[in-house]
């Protein structure tokens, strides 16, 4: 594992470099800081491209016209605008950009530039790793959530079938931006979303951070404050795919709240109220942690410490019991089952997880009742 943090706090902004243990060995670096988009984008010469295009979805592109036009360097350059929400992640929406894609004559010498959120990264990230079997592509994540968990370590992809992310590949960005500035117009929910994957990383690798993030108000923090939280949050990350990028082993960890949690949202989804990602990943990790106390692994006074420092961040703890057939039925078909068992990621102790557990069918059906009320 090699992670060389190059930190340049004092002019505003830290590069980390995600380094992979691939043959060759390829970097990725990382930038963090508020209003660095020209920055972090100026190292990669992007005038050497053939074409540039940025895609991005109505919301962030109403809110930021000119800093995503700003990027862009010739008149043929485009910006592909697709809707916001979980159900732009799709096929169609791969067909759209696909199509676009050729229609302009992008090249393998061309580049495309994720300006967004998760959906957006995820799923252009995926179109642009398959288009020509692989061209160059930017994340510039514009969530918290996208920030510190989805841009980064190389998942792509898109739903299908009902099931979160099951068409995808592991490919790489040029580099990943994280430009704080656009965290300004983010709505409150989708902000606290983001909170999640933070408390996921101090969960399983970190009980250090975990005690920080519990003397801070996660609600009312400076845009400093929140890039130390950032930094900090893809150390851990970088951390962890660096060991093992294709997920074939310790990465397991980074699902902890995920089994429960995607089937959880993509249940939700279907109803009247659907939760946000980071949402379903809260009320996922009170249920992992409830199976990790019931599997004998946590004890019951750190499982309440976790649902307290969910309930401080302002994050649901619970589902509607109406749910749990969805559920039961999506965590089947969770990617991480072998030979349809539930491959489980449980807590040990805060800052100290297991994965590839198997759990007796009582005590999962127990975690799930526990939070599906
Ligand atoms: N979001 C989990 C991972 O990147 O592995």
């Amino acid at each position: 594992m090699a992670l060389d943090v190059n930190s340049a706090a004092g002019n505003g902004y830290s590069i980390k470099r995600l380094k992979l243990n691939q043959k060759p060995p390829s970097d990725v670096p990382i930038y963090i800081g508020r209003g660095i988009v020209h920055r972090g984008l100026q190292d990669f010469s992007l005038q050497s491209y053939t074409r540039r295009a940025i895609l991005t979805d109505k919301n962030v592109f109403r809110h930021w016209p000119e800093k995503l036009s700003a990027i862009l360097c010739d008149k043929d350059d485009l910006i592909i605008v697709i809707p916001p929400g979980e159900n732009a992640k799709c096929l169609e929406t791969l067909h759209n950009i696909w199509a676009v894609l050729l229609n302009y004559k992008f090249d393998r010498k061309s580049i495309l530039i994720n300006a967004g959120g998760g959906i957006v990264c995820d799923t252009g990230a995926f179109a642009a790793a398959t288009y020509m079997r692989g061209i160059p592509f930017i994340q510039l994540p514009t969530t918290l959530l996208s920030q510190t968990d989805a841009a980064i370590g190389g998942k792509t992809g898109v739903n299908f079938g009902g099931l979160k992310n099951i068409i995808g590949v592991f490919a790489q960005p040029v580099a990943v931006v994280c430009d704080t500035e656009f965290l300004s117009t983010l709505p409150a929910r989708e902000y606290r979303s983001g909170f999640a994957e933070i408390i996921k990383h101090s969960l399983i690798a970190d009980a250090g951070m975990f005690r920080k993030l519990n003397t801070v108000d996660l609600n009312k923090l400076k845009e400093t404050e929140i890039q130390k939280i950032l930094i900090k949050s893809c150390e851990i990350k970088c951390k962890i795919v660096s060991s093992d990028f294709t997920e074939k082993g310790s990465r397991k960890l980074l699902n902890f709240g995920h089994t429960v949690g995607h089937a959880l949202e993509m249940a939700s989804g279907k109803t009247a109220n659907p939760l946000l990602h980071g949402e379903a990943v809260a009320i996922g990790m009170i249920a992992e942690a409830k199976l990790s106390t019931l599997a004998g692994l946590l004890s019951r006074d750190e499982l309440t410490k976790i649902e307290k420092i969910i309930a401080s961040a302002q994050l649901p703890l619970r589902a509607p019991r109406r749910l749990l057939s969805g559920v039961m039925a999506g965590m089947e078909q969770d990617k991480k089952n072998e030979r349809k068992k539930i491959k489980w990621v449980l807590l040990k102790s805060i800052g100290n997880a297991i994965f590839d557990s198997e759990q007796p069918k009582q005590l999962i059906k127990e975690a799930l009742e526990y939070v599906l009320r």
